[in-house]
Formats: structure tokens, sequence, C-alpha cells
């Protein structure tokens, strides 16, 4: 059997797992809002309109950041259209995915799901169609207070508090010509920063976030970066990035290495923000945002261009088997093991759309195979990031070149002595025998499970919604500082090493 070497050691230390790389995304598409989180008929519906079974199967999954409201959809925006008596909003031809938008939902409502969720709000404001002065309002009518035009409006709306919301998105996706209001990297420079520098007048505690790439692929990658920060650099905070994977013509060896094209854009954009900073002469170290990543089946979906305007449809539900989880786990390890620059990552979506959660309308919900995932890294991987370095074979792909057979990261708590190992097995036909030094901690139970290693294409669905989840991982032995686990084919693993010196309920 192949062997995988890593060494895990608190000493080898990446950065610290800042709680915002769990972030999901909620963007006005398909069914993510209506019908998704928010359904007033439905049987579970509490007194704001929300799905409790949306929402248990949300604080369950841990998102700790969600983005919101898009995506395409913001470029188009009026969020005023979001406020006030829910029966004088307006409907709106939402032009990003030609629907109809009720406005049911804006953003107090939202906030009002964050709060029900345990979730920190991410807004994104919209600089497609409109600029610093829209921007500027929103936060006024988020932030201040009172005694203003706006922030007395919030109030008179309900929300006598301010809603705090700190961290902000100076638009979506302006490089891409399908974006509503597509700039050159000029026009979004000096856009961004113009808005920016108001919106720090208006609330000077915000966090900026920078349009960078919609994807690697795209002609302008990092030049699109290089010159959007020459005119914003000192005023944001971090510069985003988007990343979505699926698999090309059936190759599966691509796939499963997708981490590694995430891992490949990050340094990138880390070169190219450096170069900048370095250029300006800035001590300032920009971080990323990665707020829009996923396995997306974009071959399924034919673009909306030729849809007729509705009010309601189902957009981009992609069901997901076992082995898009495994590669959801993989981009969850590339992530973690950025942790010295990646600051935020949004897993996107959260519900319906490319999401873990799936729901019947007026009926069911549950968890998808990537949920699984999601959730394991979101509790378990606590502390800071350490280097594990797996020494393995590699393997041949056609997009990425030699692969590791192989790809883990580890997390170590010094508050509670946990320690996370999270390891995908990138082979499909091989078990792997995962060797990690594990000298430096003190006497522990091993706690370990795995997903995948058989019915590769198996999916949850609402009449057999627990198909797919985590299983024991037997084939794991600790002596002598050693720890020895069989993962198995196309797996995602999750070893966890909990002190015998602590009583744990987990
Ligand atoms: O998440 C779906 C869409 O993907 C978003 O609206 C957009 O930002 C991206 O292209």
């Amino acid at each position: 059997m192949t062997t995988a070497h890593i060494t895990v050691d608190p000493a080898y230390r990446i950065g610290e797992v800042d709680r915002r790389l769990f972030g999901s995304f909620v963007e006005h598409m398909g069914r993510c809002v209506y019908t998704g989180i928010y359904e007033p008929d439905h049987p579970t519906a509490d007194q704001h309109g929300f799905r409790r079974d949306v929402l248990e199967l949300v604080r369950e999954l841990g998102p700790t950041i969600v983005r919101y409201p898009g995506g395409n959809f913001v470029s188009g925006y009026r969020w005023e259209d979001g406020v006030g008596p829910p029966q004088q909003r307006p409907r709106r031809l939402d032009l990003a995915w030609r629907t109809l938008e009720s406005n049911e939902v804006g953003v107090d409502e939202f906030m009002t799901w964050c709060r029900s969720s345990g979730v920190e709000p991410m807004m994104a404001v919209n600089l497609g169609t409109r600029g610093a002065q829209e921007a500027t309002d929103l936060l006024e009518y988020c932030n201040h207070s009172e005694g203003t035009a706006l922030s007395d409006l919030r109030r008179s709306n309900g929300a006598k508090e301010p809603h705090d919301i700190l961290v902000w998105c100076l638009g979506n996706e302006l490089d891409g010509p399908w974006q509503v209001g597509h700039k050159t990297a000029d026009e979004y420079g000096r856009l961004a920063a113009e808005t920016a520098r108001a919106m720090r007048m208006v609330d000077p505690r915000i966090e900026l976030v920078a349009c960078g790439s919609s994807h690697s692929a795209m002609p302008t990658f990092a030049s699109w970066e290089a010159t959007v920060l020459e005119h914003c650099y000192d005023l944001v905070d971090y510069v985003s990035l988007h990343s979505y994977y699926e698999p090309h013509a059936g190759d599966v060896g691509s796939f499963l290495a997708s981490g590694v094209d995430l891992d490949r854009a990050i340094d990138a954009i880390v070169a190219t923000a450096d170069h900048v900073g370095a250029r300006l002469g800035s001590s300032k170290r920009l971080r990323l945002s990665v707020d829009e990543w996923n396995v997306w089946y974009q071959q399924n979906f034919d673009g909306q261009d030729e849809l007729e305007y509705v009010e309601r449809r189902a957009l981009i539900e992609d069901n997901y088997d076992v082995t898009d989880a495994v590669v959801v786990g993989s981009l969850l390890i590339t992530l973690l093991r950025h942790a010295d620059r990646v600051g935020i990552a949004c897993q996107a979506q959260l519900v319906n759309v490319i999401a873990p959660i799936l729901t019947r309308a007026g009926g069911a919900s549950w968890r998808q195979t990537a949920f699984h995932p999601f959730a394991q890294a979101a509790r378990f991987a606590r502390g800071e990031v350490l280097r594990v370095e797996p020494r393995v074979t590699t393997y041949d792909t056609a997009r990425y070149g030699d692969v590791p057979l192989v790809d883990a990261t580890a997390t170590f708590d010094p508050d509670s002595g946990d320690v996370a190992i999270l390891a995908v097995n990138r082979s499909t036909s091989e078990s792997v025998l995962l060797d990690a030094d594990v000298r430096a901690f003190e006497a522990h139970r091993v706690a370990a499970t795995t997903l995948g290693g058989a019915e590769l294409d198996r999916t949850n669905t609402a009449a057999e919604p627990e198909a797919v989840t985590p299983r024991a991982l037997t084939a794991v032995d600790t002596t002598d500082g050693r720890l020895r686990a069989t993962l198995p084919p196309v797996s995602w693993n999750v070893i966890r090493l909990v002190p015998l010196t602590k009583e744990h309920s987990r």
C-alpha cells in the first residue's frame, strides 16, 4: 500500500484559523432565499417567515459569516426596495437571473435571520449600476445609531439598534462581461477607492473587500488585481477571489485535484497584492477573501440569457455525490493551509443553489453529501493551522500535472489541546496508509471518521437523506508517537486527537 508521511507538530505553525474561513453565501438567486431560508407558509416557519428546519441545519453546518445579497444579483440591486412595510415594496426585474424580485426579504429581514442562525453578516454593495452615494446610504442605514434620516428610517422599520455590519464587499465580479455594470480594472479601481473612502467616513470600523478575479482562467487574472489595487490598496482590507470546480469530460483525476488550482490561484493573488504593496512602499499586507468557492456543474446550466422573467424558479440545484464531497473537503484543506493570508472564505451558496442544504417548497430539507466536510471542518478545525507537508507519490493529471495522491492539513487548539488532521485520498483505485508523526502531543484518544471509499456516485435525497454520511474510520492505530490510518480511495477523513487528561463529551 502507498504510504503518505506527515509530521504534526505545534512548532510548525502557519497561522490562526480565522473563524471567518467557514463562511457561506445567501444570494437572491433561484431558491436560496425564497423557499430556501424564507418561506412564510412553510409548516416550520417562525414569526418572521424563516424556515426553522433550515435554521437548524444551518446551525449544525456551522457557517460563521454569510455574504448577502449577491452575487450577480447585487449589481442591479436597489437596497431601498427591500426595506419598509413589505406590502409597499416594489417588484423589480432582477437582470442577473431574469427573475421578478418581490423584495419580501431585504436587509432588515436578513439581519433577523443572521441573529437566529448565529452568523455574522457580510454585506455586498452594488457597484455595477450604482456608486458611492448608494453604498454610503446603505451603510448609514445599517450602522449609524440614530438621528439621521436613514438611521431613523431603520428605527422606524423596527430595527432600533444599529445592525453593526462590519464586513462589506465593494461590488461583485466586476471583471466579468456577464456582470451588470461590468467595468475595466481602472474604472472599477477608481470607483472602489472613492466608495471605500466615503464608506470609511460613515463608519471607520468597517472592513472592506475589493473585487478580485471571478476565476483563475479569466484573461485578466492577476492583472485585474494589480490595477485595481494600485487604486485602492490602502483603502481595503481584502481582495476577493472566486473559484468553482467541476469534472471536465469525465476527468475525475483532475477534478479530485481541484485544490491544486485553488492553491496556485491563492499564491498568485498573494504575490500580486504583495507586489503592489511593495511598489507603494506599504508595510500593510492584504488578506484574501475567497468569498465564492464550491463544486458547480456549470456544464449542466445553459445560462440565464434565454429565460423568461418569472417570479420564482429553481436554478443550479446541483445534487452532490461522494466525489463532490471529497473535492469540497480538499478545497477546505487548501483554504486552511493558506490561513496566514486567507482571512475569509464563503462556500457558495447555502441553500438549494449549489448548496450543502436542499429543500422542497412546503416540504422537507436535508443535508447534501458536501454538507459533511464543511460541518466537520467548521466544528473541529480550531486554533492554529500546522504545516504538515505530506510526502507521498504523485499521479499525473491532465489539467494540473503531477499531483500528490494525498492532501492533508492539521490544526491544533492550544486552549483545548485538541488536534484535527484533515486528509483526502485522491486515488480512485487504492487505499493509502497515512503515517503521521504525532510525538509532539501528549497522550490522547483518537476519534476518526471517513466519507467515501465506495459508491462514489451516491447522493443524498429527500427519500434517503442519510445515504452518505461520515462513518467511523476504524483502520487507525497509534503506537510510539506514530498514528497510522488507512484512507479509503476517494475519501475525506477527519482524525482527531483528544487529550486523555480532558473529559470530552464531544
Ligand atoms: O454563485 C452563483 C454566481 O456565481 C454568483 O451570483 C456570481 O457571483 C458567480 O458568478
